[in-house]
């Protein structure tokens, strides 16, 4: 076994980091702070997701990045899959141990991260809609996935860098880093911005996330007065939608009440 690589009977081995990944990591490592000092590299893996939990389950370090170059079985929120061809995106999930406090606010904090590593690396500017998907024009760019406890989060990240064969109904909604900027970019180097931008917005978590919710209100779409559909308890609900609060739920108006939505589908009317 390579020395420094965790093995586990659940997980393939993973093999040495290519340098497209490994040389941006290198240069942004004091940014970094205890993000990525492990970077586990698969070219093929069912679900990065999956990966990381069962190392998490082992009790790695916080901060250890499970990076794979095709998912056969990605997956998006709510059951939906994530397209994760070859080469074409980034995919990486992150173990976490978030605040208490603060736990839900961590896919926020990283929908910002991820639109302002994107922004660094390549200029591309993105924005955030509630909750956390990262889109352009009205089309998706990227999406976040947190699973596990409040106390041991599995922070999956989905960037789509070039275009691909996406499936029929992703294609017509989604785009892609280079198909918007008309150029090609580097993989390794958004990467290593969005774990830097990640790392710092992590770190205002553990202040009390008010910096969070600040700056995810500068890049997110507006949601003031904006018409909202959601499911609860199997009713369709509809409402206007007012701000997020200060634990990143968004408030709606529903007729005289105001309703805080945590989590769900939540469709933009
Ligand atoms: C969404 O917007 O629905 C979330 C998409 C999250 C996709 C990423 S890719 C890396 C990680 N592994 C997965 O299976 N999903 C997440």
């Amino acid at each position: 076994m390579t020395p420094g690589v965790i093995s586990t009977q659940m997980t393939p081995d993973p093999i040495s980091l290519p340098e497209e990944f490994a040389s941006p990591l290198t240069l942004a490592r004091a940014r970094l702070g205890s993000f990525a000092h492990r970077v586990l590299w698969y070219p093929e893996v069912g679900s990065t997701n999956d990966i990381a939990a069962s190392l998490a389950e082992r009790h790695v370090d916080e901060g250890v990045v499970v990076l794979a170059d095709r998912q056969t079985s990605g997956r998006g929120r709510l059951g939906r899959s994530w397209a994760s061809p070859a080469g074409a995106g980034i995919y990486a999930s992150v173990v976490l141990r978030p605040p208490p406090a603060v736990a839900t606010l961590l896919t926020i904090a990283a929908g910002v991260a991820v639109v302002e590593g994107i922004a660094s690396a390549t200029g591309l500017l993105a924005y955030v809609k509630w909750p956390n998907d990262v889109h352009v024009d009205g089309r998706k760019l990227a999406g976040i996935l947190a699973e596990g406890a409040p106390s041991q989060v599995i922070l999956g990240i989905g960037i789509n860098v070039l275009p691909a064969a996406y499936p029929p109904d992703v294609a017509a909604r989604a785009t892609s880093i280079e198909a918007e900027l008309g150029r090609p970019v580097d993989r390794g180097l958004v990467l290593a911005e969005c774990l830097a931008a990640l790392a710092m917005r992590y770190r205002e978590l553990h202040d009390g996330g008010r910096g969070v919710i600040d700056a995810w209100r500068q890049r997110a779409a507006p949601v003031q007065g904006r018409r909202v559909e959601w499911e609860s308890a199997g009713q369709r609900q509809i409402g206007l939608a007012e701000n997020i609060d200060e634990d990143g739920a968004l408030v709606v108006k529903v007729g005289a009440q105001t309703l805080r939505i945590r989590s769900g589908e939540v469709r933009w009317l």
